[in-house]
């Protein structure tokens, strides 16, 4: 073999998902597609907002000399300009362009921070159970995972982060809206976590709060995702339109970063010059261009908040139990026996495709995403209530 032996490990280990995605194909060939219920995928499966193509539309028709050229790495200034007030209005605290950066979705947008903060065997805390990729994206950057436990309910346990915290940790990486589990934190939370991070820092420790929020519009009940800028200094907030405006194909999103964080202009020189270094260049232009005009824009919520009530409402009525969630498209439910994975197999015999809570340091749960129609959702309910029913 002349791959990399971490690279080929990281293959064999890697991903439930993906096969759980392959079992998914194998089903529907063998039962035919409308008999699956395939709960394994988050992918975003609402249109994008009328205005998105309105204005893919518009640009798309333009033809302005150098509007497929590079740019100034962190983005176009007119767009971190526009992203700048959108982040001020949505976080409550003025942030300019200064302290923007276009990136190629959330997940470059994490490598392009985690770059920049690491040096090799620095370590970062996130909080179980968590978005498995997060491995990936600190290996990437010779770093170190520390797991915290969270709360039974996934609210966040300050005392296991505390725990966690060495001489060597340089960030704590928070997702909320999160997946897998729909918990979405806090304020007080927020602020207790941020005392605990500004007592370090005063004793001459700084441990960055990064929070990844893709799923930040994606939320129910009029809940708002507090924000990590107005509680800390030393924060940065990755974000990005893959399911805002369910574009998750056009690799489009921002890092934003507190002003009041130390050092702010070496921090976003760092940055801008990994967006480069890491290949990324700059991020797409455009998204950015579009993005940069749909900053009150995001997909109507309401089918996603019908299909959490549905597929919650049915689960429990058939037996199951789990924390409700808040946001995001995912449902973390307890497995009725303890080997989730084995319990995930039982599914299989029912159609049921869901991910083992273990893909995202979570045993003992599994997981479902429910941006599938209402109608498999609705035909799914009689078929987890066998599942149960059936297990020995
Ligand atoms: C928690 C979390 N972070 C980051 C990402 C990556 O998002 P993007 O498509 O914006 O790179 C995902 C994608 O599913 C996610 O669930």
């Amino acid at each position: 073999m002349s791959i990399a032996a971490y690279i080929s490990a990281s293959m064999e280990k890697s991903s439930w998902i993906r096969k759980m995605f392959e079992e998914g194909i194998s089903l529907k060939t063998k039962f035919g597609a409308d008999n699956v219920f395939d709960f394994s995928l988050g992918n975003p499966d609402l249109d994008p907002p009328a205005k998105f193509f309105d204005v893919l539309k518009k640009f798309s028709g333009e033809t302005v000399q150098g509007a497929h050229g590079y740019m100034p790495n962190a983005g176009y200034p007119h767009v971190l300009k526009a992203i700048a007030a959108k982040v001020s209005r949505e976080h409550g605290v003025s942030i300019s362009a200064d302290t923007i950066i276009m990136t190629c979705g959330a997940a470059g947008g994490l490598n392009v921070v985690l770059k920049t903060l690491l040096d090799h065997g620095d370590e970062v805390i996130v909080t179980k159970p968590y978005f498995m990729e997060y491995n990936f994206y600190i290996a990437n950057h010779h770093g170190v995972i520390r797991l915290a436990e969270s709360n039974p309910d996934f609210s966040l346990n300050i005392d296991n982060i505390k725990k966690a915290i060495t001489a060597k940790t340089k960030a704590v990486l928070i997702n909320s809206p999160n997946n897998p589990t729909g918990r979405v934190y806090a304020d007080q939370q927020i602020e207790e976590l941020s005392r605990m991070l500004e007592d370090y820092r005063g004793k001459g420790h700084i441990i960055y709060l990064v929070s990844d929020e893709p799923y930040k519009e994606i939320v129910y009940n009029d809940i708002e995702v507090p924000s990590i800028l107005r509680h800390y200094s030393q924060s940065i907030v990755v974000n990005s339109y893959s399911k805002s405006l369910s574009i998750p194909g056009e690799r489009i999103g921002y890092i934003a970063a507190n002003p009041s964080c130390d050092s702010i202009d070496q921090l976003m020189a760092g940055m801008i010059l990994c967006n480069r270094i890491l290949g990324y260049v700059n991020a797409p232009a455009l998204m950015q261009r579009i993005v940069g005009e749909l900053t009150d824009v995001s997909v109507d919520v309401t089918p996603y908040r019908r299909r959490r009530d549905l597929l919650a409402d049915g689960l429990k009525g058939a037996g199951y139990t789990f924390p409700m969630p808040e946001g995001a498209f995912y449902i973390f439910c307890k497995s009725p026996i303890d080997d989730d994975v084995k319990f995930v197999q039982h599914l299989l015999k029912f159609n049921i495709l869901a991910v083992p809570g273990s893909g995202f340091g979570g045993p003992g749960y599994f997981r479902m995403a429910y941006c599938v129609p209402e109608d498999v959702i609705k035909r799914s309910i009689p078929k987890f209530k066998e599942a149960l029913e059936k297990l020995d």
